[in-house]
């Protein structure tokens, strides 16, 4: 399995700020929460089996892209990189490049230290060469390298799209951030999902066998272990739907009837009253042109060297540079 872990804009602690964080997406006119309650331990097992649906794309698409392309890109890329893994995980993903891009340095950051030091060890075993540097962090709040990451040639890796899960204004901060942390003259080797037919789109989300209706539902249980939240999963369900305005699937969790949900926000006990039908967003996953892509990335301040694609053009995986100040 090849997923690496989508890291969204931060992590759930079940700390104060979490609780308050929750309850005030519950209480707000849209009641809304964060992606990153998705990923609980099951949240997290459900995402992979998403991987390996036949409606999902993303995943075997840019897996298909690296195979066809992965050659190509060391050429782009060059060899003796520091290959900054984001959101790690197995490492697997990167670990298909190595022998192509032979880094001088692999660096996995992943917030699950325990996961990533297994990972790590398994790996070094077979590439004895590449110094390994694993970092337990979270990177999405922003974060500055240790001193033991080369400084020269660091090339950001952050595949698998997780970069859809924020908004874009969130996707320039997040990628300013790698920006600051690249050097002048480091990188980016980035995947991004695609703008398509919205049939396509809704499929990937709403697969036939209901795993991402329990990835979405999961999250209520998730919440009922982080806020003493009362939610019964029973009483909801999954809409997904492509909002071709935004450009955006969005993820949704509806009532199935009129339901009064309580839970403590640590200092007082609160409730929400939800009609049949009222919503809970729950996720946006963004799709790009490569237009616009590229756009983004030039606010950025990262210049895009090759874009590859398959051939529906459903996903690309880009190259870019650090623009020099
Ligand atoms: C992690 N992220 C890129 C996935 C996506 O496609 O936005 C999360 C996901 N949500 C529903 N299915 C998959």
């Amino acid at each position: 399995m090849q997923t690496n872990r989508p890291v969204q804009p931060a992590r759930a602690h079940g700390t104060a700020a979490v609780t308050a964080e929750i309850s005030a997406g519950l209480l707000a006119a849209e009641a809304h929460t964060s992606p990153k309650f998705l990923y609980d331990s099951l949240g997290s097992r459900l995402f992979e089996a998403i991987c390996e649906l036949p409606e999902y794309y993303p995943t075997r698409t840019e897996a298909a892209i690296f195979d066809a392309h992965g050659a190509a890109m060391a050429d782009d890329i060059g060899t003796g990189a520091a290959l900054i893994d984001l959101g790690a995980g197995n490492c697997a993903k990167a670990a298909r490049l190595f022998p192509l891009l032979q880094p001088a340095q692999y660096v996995p950051v992943d917030i699950s230290c325990d996961f990533l030091t297994e990972s790590v060890t398994r790996l070094q075993q077979r590439f004895k060469h590449i110094e390994m540097t694993p970092l337990g962090l979270d990177f999405s709040g922003g974060f500055a390298l240790p001193d033991s990451v080369r400084t020269s040639r660091r090339l950001f890796f952050y595949p698998g799209s997780s970069i859809g899960n924020f908004s874009p204004e969130q996707a320039i901060a997040f990628l300013r951030g790698l920006r600051a942390n690249a050097g002048a003259d480091g990188g980016l080797l980035i995947g991004v999902d695609l703008v398509k037919d919205s049939a396509v789109l809704d499929a990937a989300y709403d697969d036939a066998i209901g795993v991402t209706a329990a990835f979405n539902l999961n999250m209520l249980r998730h919440l009922n272990h982080l806020v003493g939240a009362d939610f019964d999963v029973r009483d909801w369900q999954h809409r997904a739907f492509f909002n071709a305005e935004a450009k955006r699937i969005e993820m949704h969790l509806e009532a199935r009837s009129a339901v009064t949900v309580r839970w403590s926000d640590g200092s007082a006990p609160r409730a929400r009253h939800f009609e049949r039908g009222e919503c809970i967003h729950t996720e946006d996953s963004y799709k790009y042109t490569r237009q616009s892509f590229v756009g983004l990335l030039e606010q950025a301040g990262f210049a895009t060297n090759r874009v590859w694609t398959d051939d529906n053009g459903w996903f690309a995986v880009i190259h870019a540079r650090v623009i020099p100040d």
